[in-house]
């Protein structure tokens, strides 16, 4: 029987994330597939092999590429104060409803090397809000994590993130929160400390706790609409009805949940807040 190349290309692609599974335990099945495909055929080009097949003997022999595998396919780019008219447009929007709470939760989630939850801090801190808070920010890559969990950056790095910081509404210089550390910046602990990383899964793991805000920034624009739908219903699950959901420019709720659950605070930068459904308003009155 004669396949099209793109139908045999989809049974590589099948088998190799069946294997990565099997071998290392990520699951990749409902990632979207145009985005798995381009990151594989990259692979391919790099490691010099003829197909997407030729990777399968390697994922299961080869320590050293499969973690080259992984991380190529968790895509772990990130910045401080990424996209800047997100973070203006949530400090317009989002911090007036944190600061009718005496103490509120922030979960960051695939929140990469902690770029987000240490820009996120920093402007908490400078609206005086960053003592009633605990932002939890979670990956499911143990690498990221645990770089993360040390909050360094080459000293140069931060003089790139000034622009951002300002356009995000920043008031001071951002070199004020880092000390120097050799020719390395050090966040301070005194923002880094509101902060708990941990691994979570998105794919596989329940919510760990019910928080006022969540913030999945450039996550599920990786995964197919199925698994969209699973996160955000799991998002759903684990947000305080009032509470705020936060996709970014990127990615929107379009289709993903039901029509009553949301509605939106910044349609831009796909800020929504949880509505309350009848049942919870119920629940809360008695
Ligand atoms: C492009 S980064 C986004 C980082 C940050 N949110 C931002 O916007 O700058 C995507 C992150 O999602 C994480 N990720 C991918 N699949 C995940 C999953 N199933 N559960 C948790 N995190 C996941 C990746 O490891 C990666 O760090």
């Amino acid at each position: 029987m004669k396949l099209a190349p793109e139908k045999i290309e989809q049974i590589e692609v099948d088998c190799l994330l069946d294997v990565i599974y099997q071998r290392l335990g990520y699951d990749f099945r409902d990632y979207s597939p145009d985005s798995l495909r381009r990151r594989l055929n990259f692979l391919v080009e790099q490691e010099r092999v003829d197909s997407i097949a030729e990777l399968i003997p390697r994922v299961i022999h080869d320590e050293l590429f499969a973690s080259r595998l992984i991380n190529s396919l968790l895509v772990n780019v990130t910045d401080m104060f990424r996209d800047p008219a997100f973070y203006k447009s949530f400090v317009d929007n989002v911090f007036p409803i944190l600061k009718t709470f005496s103490f509120f939760k922030v979960w960051s989630a695939g929140c990469s090397t902690g770029e987000e939850a240490f820009s996120l801090a920093i402007l908490l801190h400078e609206h005086g809000l960053l003592e009633r808070a605990r932002i939890y920010a979670t990956d499911l890559s143990p690498q990221v994590i645990r770089k993360a969990k040390e909050g360094l950056f080459s000293a140069d790095k931060i003089e790139q993130y000034t622009q951002g910081y300002r356009q995000a509404g920043g008031q001071r210089e951002l070199s004020d929160y880092f000390f120097s550390c050799y020719d390395c910046a050090k966040l301070e602990e005194r923002i880094k400390k509101h902060i708990t990383f941990a691994c979570h899964n998105l794919v596989s793991d329940s919510v760990f706790t019910e928080v006022e805000v969540i913030i999945c920034r450039n996550v599920l624009i990786y995964f197919d609409r199925s698994l969209k739908r699973k996160v955000v219903s799991l998002f759903t699950s684990g947000l305080h009805p009032g509470g705020v959901l936060c996709l970014g420019s990127q990615e929107s709720l379009n289709g993903l949940y039901d029509d009553e659950s949301y509605e939106p605070i910044s349609v831009t930068n796909r800020i929504y807040k949880r509505t309350h459904s009848i049942a919870q308003v119920a629940s809360i009155y008695h």
